[in-house]
């Protein structure tokens, strides 16, 4: 029976797109374009040259522009936050309260 075959053929190849479509949308999912956890930035990026007690001093005190300018002329020193990732530092650290872990230890 011809017509059998060729529909039996069929059905692996229609699970096979569909699983490749599935396996692509996980992908997109766990794999964010921008992936830099702020904290960890900072954690890494902002103890190169003094350690974290100087930005737990400014914790509470900043607001979001006054840590876009820190983080702008911390760059400018030569931190290493990218561009990509530097809305996100600054959003965190304006968001963190005075004596926060794990800026404060
Ligand atoms: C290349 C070295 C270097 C790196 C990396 C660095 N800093 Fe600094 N930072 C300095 C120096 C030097 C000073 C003291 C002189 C000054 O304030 O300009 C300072 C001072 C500061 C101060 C106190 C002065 C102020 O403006 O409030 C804060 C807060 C600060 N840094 C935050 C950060 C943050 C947040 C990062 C990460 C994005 C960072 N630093 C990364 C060199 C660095």
């Amino acid at each position: 029976m011809p017509r059998l075959s060729a529909f039996r053929g069929r059905i692996p190849a229609a699970l096979l797109v569909a699983a490749a479509f599935t396996g692509l949308a996980a992908l997109s999912f766990t794999a964010p374009a921008s992936a830099q956890d702020p904290a960890a930035t900072v954690m890494s990026a902002c103890s190169k040259c003094h350690n974290t007690q100087r930005i737990c001093a400014n914790l509470g005190v900043k607001d979001k522009t006054a840590w876009n300018t820190t983080v702008t002329r911390m760059m400018g020193k030569g931190a290493q936050v990218s561009e990509a990732d530097k809305p996100a530092v600054v959003e965190w650290l304006a968001a963190q309260q005075a004596g926060a872990k794990p800026v404060c230890q």
